[in-house]
């Protein structure tokens, strides 16, 4: 038990760490509303594409689905009094689309803004900052048998849900995210079909995430015209770091399409206005169906990047140049160590990544928005649960987010993925992530050793 074996020397290096950070560093945790709220039938939510997938057999591990998941719906008080007890600075929630628009667009349901409502009260009474998520993932239901996100229409849906939440919750939150991993929400959804809504089709994916990034840039400026002036809008993107596994030629051009498949895809619409050049050649797929102004609309000026990140990825290059979403990996890597989920731990991966993305963007800020690690952990019936290897990440994880700022980066804030173990989508339960366990028979929650680690932290952070 790293906390208790020698809390002197603990804390001292807690303390010693938290001075690396300035005074005004945001530090929080991430949820999102499908992996934690369950309530799915409750107070006239509609149904979403990830409720669909996951009621497919074969789909989620275990058959399981969100409909309970951790009970966050009806839990409101009991979470954000956890949250107090961390110490947290800010959290990171999303909001159901299909409990604000149970149709996706259209008619609005009134329960669904008053909960987000009550949310946003509660958290602001306890002192905690809100970023609200606007899309992680669940897409109602009704506007996937109109296509998804393969129809252009759905962006436009986007933007005016977008609008309906501003309008709602912008007098009280000021850091809005507009999509979370849209990569994943093309590829993983779209394109090889291991995320709702199951399709697999890589062209779909290329057009999704052009959809995708529309609705972001729709969205902007119908946020803005609703927010005070202080607020801030950004996205949230999954970044992965990419090394070469050696000197050779064929490696670097690898690591250049490993590249602009993992970060460029959808750093370059973004910020320079254009997907990276040849691309689209590079997937040997067809560009998305790209109208004027599009790329104007995406481009639109952002007051931070969310960045996500959990692992590198190490490029072994080939003979012949294979699509971009096709390099060979090392993996495993000799010596490394993995977490629950199979990603290689590699903290230096998040302070590389961090420069390079300050250095090759105009990201303005730059915040942490998802980081953390599955271990298989169990709860003996006690007050805590041990788990000393998420401890270590995230100490090493942080450690790396210090150096990035040392080394200029302007990083403002770091939240841990996540605030109490979820649905981990098609993992379903069986990787736990959480700050806190949850016993799902009896739903109870229990603070694990990486929370008071988090929460002592944040506790010297604060006493400087
Ligand atoms: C990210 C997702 C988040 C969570 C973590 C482990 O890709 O945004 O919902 O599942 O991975």
């Amino acid at each position: 038990m790293s906390i208790t074996s020698n809390p002197h020397m603990q804390i001292q290096a807690e303390t010693d760490l938290a001075r690396r950070f300035p005074a005004h560093f945001l530090w929080g945790a991430a949820t999102a509303s499908y992996q934690i709220e369950g309530a799915t039938r409750e107070d006239g939510r509609g149904s979403s594409i990830w409720d669909d997938f996951a009621n497919t057999p074969g789909k989620v591990y275990g058959g399981d689905t969100g409909e309970v998941a951790a009970d966050h719906y009806h839990r409101v008080e009991e979470d954000t009094d956890l949250m107090v007890r961390l110490g947290l600075g800010a959290y990171r929630f999303s909001i159901a689309w299909p409990r604000i628009l149970p149709e996706g667009r259209g008619r609005i349901n009134p329960a669904g803004l008053d909960f987000y409502d009550r949310l946003v009260d509660t958290l602001l009474a306890k002192g905690i900052e809100p970023f609200v998520t606007l899309y992680h993932w669940d897409l109602p239901s009704k506007l996937e048998r109109e296509g998804g996100w393969l129809n252009r229409a759905t962006a436009y849906a986007f933007a005016d849900y977008a609008e309906i939440v501003t309008r709602r919750l912008g007098d009280r939150v000021a850091n809005w995210i507009t999509l979370n991993e849209p990569w994943c929400s093309a590829y993983l959804g779209y394109g090889i079909g291991v995320h709702a809504p199951g399709l697999s089709n890589r062209q779909a994916a290329i057009d999704a995430a052009h959809h995708l990034l529309l609705g972001h840039g729709l969205a902007v400026p119908r946020m803005r015209a609703h927010l005070p002036p202080g607020a801030q809008v950004g996205i949230t993107l999954v970044l992965n770091q990419i090394y070469g596994a050696d000197e050779r030629a064929e490696t670097a051009r690898d690591v250049e399409l490993a590249n602009e498949f993992s970060n460029g895809w959808f750093l370059d619409p973004i910020y320079r206005g254009a997907y990276p050049e040849r691309f689209f050649e590079h997937m040997a797929l067809n560009p998305p169906p790209i109208q004027e102004g599009d790329l104007d609309s995406i481009s639109a000026p952002l007051d931070f990047l969310g960045v996500n990140n959990y692992f590198r990825i190490l490029v072994r290059g080939v003979r012949t140049q294979p699509p971009a979403d096709s390099i060979e990996g090392v993996v495993p890597v000799p010596n490394a160590c993995y977490t629950d989920m199979g990603w290689e731990i590699y903290p230096n991966g998040l302070r590389d990544l961090l420069v390079n993305v300050g250095r090759n963007y105009p990201v303005g800020k730059l915040y942490v928005t998802e980081n953390g690690a599955a271990f298989p952990d169990v709860w003996d019936g006690g007050d805590t649960v041990s788990d000393p290897l998420r401890v270590d990440y995230l100490r090493a994880y942080i450690t790396a987010c210090a150096e990035a700022i040392e080394q200029g980066v302007p990083l403002r804030g770091y939240f841990v993925w996540s605030l109490v173990d979820n649905f981990e989508w098609s993992e379903g339960f069986a990787k736990r992530f959480g700050l806190v366990y949850i016993d799902y028979p009896t739903q109870c929650r229990v603070i694990k050793e990486s929370g008071y680690w988090y929460a002592a932290l944040l506790d010297a952070f604060r006493k400087g």
